[in-house]
């Protein structure tokens, strides 16, 4: 048989086998370590996860005790104390009229139990909907259903013949309004075209319109207006269509709020959550279920059919409490908020670089779209890879941040997220300033020498 290059048998399978990805042995705070005792500052938390930093020993110990108790048990047949505990600490936190509670392992399968819901509600209801309408340049997960509500054509481009036909609207993008408009000249085009979206697609067949508050991976931190949900919410009253918020990423005191919709005062009939809500200790997501849905579940003894082997399992959802009680205990929401504030502050400093176009978000979800041409907003060319490089200016540094790219139309746009964990201190965020705002300069050096 012939050899194949790189991967020796046995080996985990490489996203991308071109590169080399460094063997990571402890973590403790925002840092992490590799297996030749390198130190990298994890400026995106994992992947907006460690919510409480990395090494935790609150909930190490809360691991090995649940684990020594009871680590397993199938949904469909038991409940487990984890998993009820779990619900009510999260509706303490959510608002008063979302107080179910249906969990899973991750985001990509929050998004699908939120469209299986979704379905069955209006099914119980004795309508046939079943469309979900999303966003252009927005990420809801990687499975089938919901790269199908997902709005990044880069990221559906292989997969276009298995997604579901799902229509878009035009993105709230306020550095590149869709419609060539200005905020507050612009009558909310954005917000007022899911409307439009409801009646081309037929409102007998609409069953959900799906949204993340702020745009995380797929644009960068795109923050709607004041004025966008509100209305989005009244559209999806007045059509009868469930509003899911993909709070995946803006969960548990990302954004200086515990969940982002509390920027807009706007609650959503199904909210899905994951990341952040184990800090990363564990696999766990979850959809928290409105009256509204859960009561049409209840009056008509209707079945959810779907099981996932995982959902509600006991050591994730003993994870879930622990990361929540530190999260409260240590007023992580407020200091995401006041370090949010201070790290905004800081990365002014970047826009001395001419490759800085827009700096945008919330709290500690802070996105930077980067530009060949900061009058213009003219982009990058895509195969000049300008995130890429720049992630890899501030990899050797070792500070990891989140490259993206396709903010602009879903292949073209390129920007950088940092979100680090929540316990993230002053003198760190200036650290991380300080080694972007190299990492910057040596990235439009080079740029301009290519
Ligand atoms: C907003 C949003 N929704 C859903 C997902 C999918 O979550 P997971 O990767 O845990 O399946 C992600 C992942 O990045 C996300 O950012």
């Amino acid at each position: 048989m012939q050899q194949q290059a790189s991967a020796p048998a046995g080996a985990v399978f490489p996203l991308n086998p071109t590169r080399e990805y460094p063997t990571l042995v402890r973590g403790a705070g925002i840092h992490v370590y590799d297996q030749d005792g390198k130190e990298y500052i994890d400026a995106i938390a994992g992947i907006a996860v460690a919510l409480v930093g990395h090494g935790e020993q609150r909930v190490a110990e809360t691991i090995g005790r649940q684990a020594g108790t009871l680590t397993y048990c199938i949904s469909n047949i038991f409940s487990n104390r984890p998993a009820e505990d779990l619900a009510r600490r999260l509706g303490a936190l959510t608002p008063d009229t979302l107080q179910h509670f249906l969990f899973t392992s991750g985001g990509s399968e929050a998004t699908e139990v939120a469209i299986k819901l979704a379905r069955q509600y209006y099914l119980a209801r004795g309508q046939e909907r079943h469309v979900v309408i999303g966003r252009w340049q927005s990420y809801h997960g990687a499975t089938l259903g919901a790269l199908s509500a997902t709005g990044h054509r880069g990221r559906r481009a292989k997969f276009e013949p298995l997604l579901l036909d799902f229509p878009h609207i035009e993105p709230n993008y306020c550095y590149r309004c869709p419609f060539g408009k200005t905020y507050p000249d612009c009558a909310l085009e954005c917000a007022t075209a899911l409307e439009t979206a409801i009646q081309e697609a037929g409102p007998e067949r609409v069953a959900a319109f799906i949204a993340e508050p702020i745009v995380g991976a797929a644009a960068g931190a795109t923050v709607p207006p004041p004025e966008y949900f509100p209305i989005i919410r009244e559209i999806c009253d007045r059509y009868d269509v469930l509003f899911i918020a993909d709070e995946v990423i803006t969960g548990f005191g990302r954004t200086g709020q515990t969940f982002g919709m509390e920027h807009w005062s706007v609650t959503p009939d199904l909210m899905t959550m994951a990341k952040g809500i184990s800090g990363g200790y564990a696999p766990l997501g979850a959809v928290a279920v409105s009256d509204r849905v859960w009561s049409v579940f209840a009056e008509q003894q209707v079945t959810f059919d779907h099981i996932f082997t995982y959902a509600a399992n006991p050591l994730s959802a003993t994870v879930g409490s622990a990361v929540l009680d530190i999260l409260v205990a240590d007023d992580l929401v407020q200091r995401s908020a006041a370090r949010g504030e201070y790290l905004f502050a800081q990365a002014e400093r970047w826009r001395k670089h001419a490759i800085v176009g827009d700096i945008r978000g919330r709290g500690l979800l802070l996105g930077v779209e980067l530009v060949a041409d900061r009058a213009t907003k003219e982009p990058f060319p895509p195969e000049v890879g300008a995130s890429a490089r720049l992630a890899a200016h501030c990899f050797e540094r070792g500070l990891v941040i989140y490259p993206g790219s396709g903010c602009v139309d879903g292949v073209q746009g390129d920007h950088f997220l940092l979100c680090p964990p929540l316990v993230v201190t002053e003198p760190q965020l200036d650290r991380i300033v300080e080694l972007l705002d190299q990492a910057l300069a040596a990235t439009a050096r080079e740029l301009a020498a290519a």
